[in-house]
């Protein structure tokens, strides 16, 4: 993750966040369209799911200069993902809908550039969640 990639993804962000709800919409529509068999773990209101979502990538995003204080939020997040009914394999079904629903988002603007530093940004998201998943005796 290069200073360059940090600041690609940050600026990305920017613009997807007047669009937050649309945005959040579009990445379930997205999701169940990839596997449908991921909609049963989703209990809640998916409007108030989807503020969540787009809040936390927020947060992280906006952190990625001090992984000091994002990991520990990340590796929390992982471990209440393992009740949530998560596996890891879900991950890279997440991150494709996910890349899926900024490129919808952005348009032109989600050059390849932009693509690379927001799949290396959610794999160490991804990984690190993942990784304090592990840790969580079953
Ligand atoms: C970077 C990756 C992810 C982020 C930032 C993220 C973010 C969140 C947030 C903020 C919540 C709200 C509850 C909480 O804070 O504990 C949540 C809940 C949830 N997430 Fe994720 N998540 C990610 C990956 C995934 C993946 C891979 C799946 C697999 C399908 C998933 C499925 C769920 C489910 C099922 C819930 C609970 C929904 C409910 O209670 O109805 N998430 N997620």
């Amino acid at each position: 993750m290069t200073p360059q990639q940090i600041q690609l993804v940050q600026d990305s962000f920017a613009k997807v966040v007047p669009i937050a709800d649309t945005a959040a919409a579009l990445f379930y529509s997205n999701l169940f369209t990839a596997d449908p068999a991921l909609k049963p773990l989703f209990k809640g209101n998916m409007e108030e799911q989807g503020k969540k979502l787009m809040q936390m990538i927020g947060a992280a995003v906006g952190k990625l200069k001090d992984l000091d204080t994002l990991v520990p939020i990340l590796q929390n997040l992982g471990k209440r993902h393992v009740g949530y009914g998560v596996k890891p394999s879900h991950y890279d079904t997440v991150g494709g809908a996910l890349l899926l629903t900024l490129e919808q988002g952005l348009g032109d603007a989600f050059t390849p550039e932009v693509k690379e530093a927001w799949t290396v940004v959610y794999g160490i998201m991804a990984k690190t969640m993942i990784d304090a998943a592990n840790l969580v005796e079953t």
